[in-house]
């Protein structure tokens, strides 16, 4: 990925795209090094391992019950119920177009994608796109790298809510599966428009928050056999399962237009999902 070239004494992956980032602290450009990237301002240092930047390694809060279930076993063993998912809606790249069909198909689209996990979907984008994608657990991070393979992708472990990125940069921001349990989805939305361009599109998606409210047992007044389904069966574990039933009632159209008024709100998935659709204005 070359998207802002910078001349610099000490090469590293990231050379080419170090205009691109800043101090996530002091907003400060970031110097180049073969291990770590250094913040002119404050001093701090960004580790690289395998070409990835570290930016921010340990989460709390609702981004640490995300971070530690992506990075467990358990996610595998959910990743079959998302497959099944998507299974129902007509298989997964058909289901997940229903996402990625928003996204301008412009040549050379500088992409980020904010909770990129594995990148399941990369293979599907243009080769001449140049992707960012951004991620707060490693082992999605190290999935995702060896995807990439050879195409023009670069990957940062951080957070939505504070993207290391300086303004207006990217041509569009994508988003999925991950918004309604961001620590801040309303800041990481702010984030997503302030380092998207004039112009830019911003897509996010994400399961309707009520849906375990929707399942049978909460209809019949036994929420706990639903608990159990979706804690054991599904294998979503108890920490994860606490956050979804703390988060039931998330209102997102009101927190996404909070941010931007006129924000188009898309139900997906026969209503099991939905997507949010914005351009950032002139
Ligand atoms: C269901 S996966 C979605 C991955 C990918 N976007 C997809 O659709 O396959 C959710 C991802 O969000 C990441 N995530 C959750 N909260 C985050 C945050 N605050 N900042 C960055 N990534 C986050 C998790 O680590 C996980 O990889
Ligand atoms: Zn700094």
């Amino acid at each position: 990925m070359s998207i802002l070239p910078k001349q610099c004494a000490v090469a590293s992956p990231w050379t080419a795209d170090l205009a691109l980032l800043r101090c996530p602290s002091c907003a400060g450009s970031l110097d180049d090094g073969t291990a770590a990237l250094t913040c002119a301002g404050c001093g701090a240092s960004y580790q690289l391992r395998d070409e990835i930047l570290v930016i921010k390694e340990q989460s709390v809060e609702n981004n640490r019950v995300a971070q530690e279930f992506y990075d467990s076993p358990l996610w595998p063993k959910f990743r079959f119920w998302e497959k099944f998912t998507w299974f129902c809606n007509g298989g997964e790249r058909r289901a997940r177009n229903q996402v990625l069909r928003h996204l301008p198909q412009q040549p050379g689209l500088r992409l980020l994608d904010v909770a990129v996990g594995d990148g399941v979907y990369l293979p599907w984008m243009p080769d001449d796109w140049h992707i960012m994608g951004i991620d707060i657990a490693w082992s999605q991070l190290q999935a995702c790298r060896i995807r990439a393979g050879e195409r023009a992708c670069r990957l940062v472990q951080g957070e939505a809510e504070s993207l290391p990125f300086c303004d207006a940069q990217f041509d569009a921001v994508l988003s999925i599966g991950a918004f309604n349990y961001f620590n801040d989805p309303e800041g990481a939305l702010r984030e997503m428009t302030r380092v998207a361009r004039p112009g830019a599109t911003i897509v996010i998606s994400d399961e309707m928050p009520n849906l375990t409210g929707r399942m049978l047992g909460h209809r019949l007044g036994m929420p706990a056999i639903d608990r159990w389904i979706v804690s054991r069966l599904m294998h979503l574990g108890d920490r994860f399962t606490d956050m979804v039933e703390r988060h039931s009632a998330l209102d997102v159209r009101s927190i996404a237009a909070r941010v931007w008024p006129d924000i188009q709100y898309h139900e997906a998935w026969h209503g099991l999902g939905y997507v949010l659709v914005g351009r950032v204005p002139h």
